[in-house]
């Protein structure tokens, strides 16, 4: 990531503080396991390359559970004329995101809390889903949902998609914070 200022603020995010409450309270809350808050991160080069292997050209990038915004703000750096959404129920994440789009002036991104499950995407989106953590059933049928509703999306996944689209499916392998080698699947339909 060139701004370097920027990334250094997004690694100084406290996990183990505030965050873990606010996972315990929206998990008790909602009746999900806390398991879907795991904090990871995704590093820039990764995030690079996979977007770099989508051919499609988007009107917009949506990332859900988009935690503190991390592949918000490399997206905007990548790409500043094409918005950039980021959505999250975990409040404290995106209230820290949305401090570092004031602090550093950023324009055109967007971090705001919201459930996938009340979400509505477009056919002209490219969606990265951080889905690692989704139950897999469950994340099979939110995928086949989108898809379903919007024919024409392109999603970068890091879970595998159901056989029946494996026509426009890549796979990749890719660092990230918690592994060396994340497998990663590109769905992309232009
Ligand atoms: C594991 S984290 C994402 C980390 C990501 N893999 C990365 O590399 O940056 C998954 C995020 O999904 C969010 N999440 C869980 N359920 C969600 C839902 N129904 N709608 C939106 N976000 C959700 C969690 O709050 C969490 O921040």
């Amino acid at each position: 990531m060139k701004n370097k200022e920027l990334l250094k603020d997004l690694k100084e995010y406290d996990r183990f503080g505030k965050d873990k409450e606010i996972s315990k309270e929206i998990s008790k809350e909602i009746g999900v396991s806390e398991s879907v808050f795991t904090y990871g991160s995704t590093p820039y080069e990764t995030a690079l390359a996979l977007i770099k292997s989508v051919n499609k050209k988007p009107s917009r990038f949506v990332v859900v559970g988009t935690s503190i915004g991390w592949m918000n703000f490399y997206w905007n750096e990548i790409y500043p004329n094409i918005p950039s959404l980021g959505i999250d129920i975990h409040y404290g994440r995106i209230e820290f995101g949305n401090s570092l789009i004031k602090k550093h002036k950023l324009s055109n991104i967007e971090l705001k809390v919201d459930d996938l499950y009340k979400f509505s995407f477009k056919d002209t989106d490219l969606i990265w889903l951080s889905n690692c953590c989704f139950d897999t059933n469950e994340n099979a049928k939110i995928v086949n949902d989108i898809i379903a509703k919007n024919p024409n999306v392109s999603i970068i996944s890091y879970k595998p998609f159901d056989s029946s689209v494996r026509s426009k499916v890549t796979r990749h392998s890719l660092a990230v914070s918690w592994m060396p080698l994340q497998p990663f699947w590109v769905y992309d339909t232009k």
